[in-house]
């Protein structure tokens, strides 16, 4: 029978650490940066068969650790590097650990869709927990009420401001915002708040496949303005593909702004969103930013997560 790993002891008082995955090296190079210290080293190889080769440096051990790992793609291979580096850390000794996730995959299965399916968020959520994880710090989770899946702390930040901010000043006034679903009108309503727009429009999608949707109607009136479409997260780009289609037929072809968080771009995402011919468009550095369109501000987290870092260590009490 496996040994129980359990916190050694306290962190209130222990000392900072950042652990980098390999689906964050650089956002958790620069969050350490910030922070004014240098991320511990980890080994994350893998053996000719598949399997990862996980372990973290033992001066892990009694700290306050947070571990940035994305589950961006491969999805798969990063979650379980995620919590075999969540394991590494908790065995060596990390007095209080928290996953840092900029993108949680997974997060669009929350619920049965129909009969039979799993949800998936639900296992991933126990994994993170059961391999060590205090407490989670997640950026634009696809699912608003992802607190009620998980059972351990966690600290919901936005790129939401940053992103808008960046943007904005190829926003015009009497701009509309576009959410591409009904799921993404909420996100619609805060990027209008962001931005002191008073306009927001929701489009009609059903998904036809993984890489096709269908954009059916529009609801809202943008006829002859600027937009800014929105979404948490770019797949395979097909969402804004028919979103933008649908929009012109309706509008015409006023100026196109694009923002979301989360840039997977797979596929053929890149020059799927190209032939949009956007005006400005800006997605985070939660996925690392190996693709992108040309022209697309990638907006950076460091300060983002390296600030919720400091506010959560100074309400810590001493030890
Ligand atoms: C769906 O609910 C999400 O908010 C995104 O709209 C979707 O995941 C984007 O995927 P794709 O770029 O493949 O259409």
């Amino acid at each position: 029978m496996d040994t129980p790993i359990t916190r050694v002891s306290s962190p209130a008082g222990a000392r900072l650490a950042i652990v980098p995955g390999s689906a964050g090296r650089s956002l958790a190079d620069a969050v350490a940066h910030r922070l004014g210290i240098t991320p511990l080293s980890t080994r994350t190889r893998t053996f000719p068969d598949g399997e990862h080769d996980i372990a973290v440096d033992p001066d892990v051990r009694g700290t306050d650790a947070y571990l940035i790992q994305s589950l961006e793609p491969p999805v798969n291979e990063n979650l379980v590097e995620l919590v075999l580096l969540l394991d590494a850390a908790r065995r060596a000794g990390a007095a209080g650990l928290t996953a840092v996730i900029p993108y949680l995959g997974y997060s669009r299965k929350d619920r049965r869709a129909s009969p039979g399916e799993a949800v998936s968020l639900r296992v991933v959520a126990n994994l993170i927990e059961s391999s060590g994880a205090d407490e989670a710090i997640l950026v634009d989770p696809h699912v608003p009420q992802v607190d009620s899946i998980f059972s351990i702390p966690l600290d919901v930040l936005s790129a939401v401001p940053l992103l808008a901010a960046s943007v904005a000043p190829l926003i015009p006034p009497e701009a509309v915002v576009v959410a591409p679903d009904l799921g993404a009108v909420h996100l619609a309503e805060r990027y209008a708040g962001e931005l002191g727009l008073d306009r927001v429009a929701v489009i009609r999608k059903t998904r036809v496949s993984g890489t096709n949707v269908e954009a059916t109607a529009v609801i809202g009136d943008g006829a002859g303005r600027a937009a800014l479409l929105v979404d948490d997260m770019i797949s395979t780009g097909s969402t804004l593909e028919a979103a933008a289609s649908r929009m012109r037929e309706t509008w015409g072809v006023p100026p196109l702004a694009i923002a979301a968080t989360h840039g997977l771009f797979v596929g053929d995402a890149v020059a799927r969103i190209e032939s949009l011919g956007f005006s400005a468009m800006a997605v985070s550095n939660s996925v690392t930013p190996t693709r992108a369109p040309a022209g697309c501000r990638i907006v950076p987290l460091d300060e983002l997560l390296a600030g919720a870092i400091d506010r959560r260590r100074s309400r810590r009490p001493a030890g």
